[in-house]
């Protein structure tokens, strides 16, 4: 089983060093090898994904992903920025399919800023398409308006587009999954407005159509994000565009407590997957030994259970995260009166501890 541990930066190899350790406490045998990716390497190699990097990404069963990103290089020129490196992963690796499994374990109900009986017993899956819409889409970039409000004036301008494939592969992946759940998609969309979420619309209910058993129910993004909130223990499994994917996952954090809690997996069509926490580099806390590793300790736990065959150890990982929270170990992001603050190592130990 080789992984590719690529941390990057801020936090990030602050929080994947814990779930290397909790990797390194099962009884299974690893094949680790790191590399630098984003400012990391651009530092080092003037580059965010350096090829070798990617290489390694490449030939790797799964890879273990921290964040990457910081303020300082938001002068730099996009394909630099390190930001672009997660990006280059996902499409030099295809993996398409972004699964952010948002669960409100029952001792962090009190940690969120939503009402108790709205998120006890909350388990979700949204899954954000990852590869493509506005995110990817071409041609973006500036000109001189020759058209709209303002013709001669300076704009900017991204392309919105999804391709029947690329919406039919990750509602084949929803509907999969929730075959496995509770049997309900709820696909969200701005098809309202948008012609790129007619399409969506249209292609989710054809090929809803070969999932007679799963209930397919369709959303508008709006409503979506005030329903998560409202009540979002009616959800299943929610599929949903790259851009509405990405906020309405951040939303959904706050129902799990925090986002140093929501781990996620992003799968291509042949399993190999990368496994990141769903939040970035986090700069305001990066060096203080804070930051909340059980985001990433529970994303390693999805990259045994997705990409590496080993269910078991998952599972071990999962009630290992649930008995230190149990016992009472906070880290700040979820601390509450009564409970014990700790620190980013302190909480890794107690999971090696707890398995
Ligand atoms: P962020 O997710 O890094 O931080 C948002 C807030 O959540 C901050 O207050 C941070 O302290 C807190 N937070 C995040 N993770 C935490 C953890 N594990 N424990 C405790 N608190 C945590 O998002 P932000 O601030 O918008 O972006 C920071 C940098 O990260 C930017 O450069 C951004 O582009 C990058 N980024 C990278 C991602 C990736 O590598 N996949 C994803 C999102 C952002
Ligand atoms: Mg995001």
């Amino acid at each position: 089983m080789k992984i590719a541990v690529l941390p990057g930066d801020g936090i990030g190899t602050e929080i994947v060093a814990e779930a290397v350790k909790v990797l390194n406490a099962l009884d299974l045998k690893f094949e680790m090898e790191s590399a630098l990716v984003g400012g990391a390497a651009y530092e080092a190699h003037g580059h965010p994904l350096p090829e070798s990097t990617l290489q390694l990404a490449k030939e790797a069963d799964a890879i273990l992903f921290g964040a990457v990103g910081d303020w300082k290089y938001d002068k730099l020129d996009r394909p630099l920025r390190p930001e672009q490196a997660i990006l280059g992963l996902r499409k030099n690796l295809g993996l398409f399919a972004n699964f952010r499994p948002a669960i409100c374990y029952e001792q962090l109900v009190g940690a969120s800023s939503l009402k108790p009986e709205l998120i006890a017993g909350l388990d979700i899956l949204i899954i954000r398409e990852l590869t493509g819409d506005i995110y990817f889409g071409q041609p973006r970039g500036r000109r001189t308006a020759v058209d709209g409000h303002f013709p001669g004036a300076e704009e900017a301008f991204d392309t919105m587009r999804y391709s029947r494939p690329e919406i039919e592969r990750i509602a084949h992946v929803a509907f999969h999954a929730a075959r496995k759940r509770n049997k309900k998609v709820t696909s969200v969309d701005k098809a309202n407005v948008l012609e790129t979420f007619q399409f969506w619309k249209d292609v989710m209910t054809e090929v809803g159509q070969q999932y007679p058993d799963v209930e397919l129910q369709h959303m508008y993004v709006d409503n979506a994000a005030m329903q998560l909130v409202k009540a979002p223990k009616a959800f299943d499994v929610v599929v949903t565009g790259n851009m509405f994917g990405d906020i309405l996952s951040d939303e959904a954090s706050m129902l799990t407590g925090s986002i140093g809690m929501l781990p996620s997996a992003s799968l291509n069509s042949s399993n190999q997957g990368l496994y990141e926490p769903s939040h970035g580099s986090a700069p305001d806390i990066a060096g203080k030994g804070v930051a909340n590793p059980l985001a990433t300790i529970l994303s390693a736990a999805m990259m045994l259970r997705f990409s590496l065959n080993q269910e078991a150890a998952a599972q071990r990982i999962e009630a290992a995260v649930q008995k230190v929270l149990a016992q009472g170990l906070r880290t700040p992001d979820i601390y509450s009166e009564g409970t014990t603050k700790v620190g980013t190592a302190q909480m890794g130990d107690a999971v090696v501890k707890a398995l």
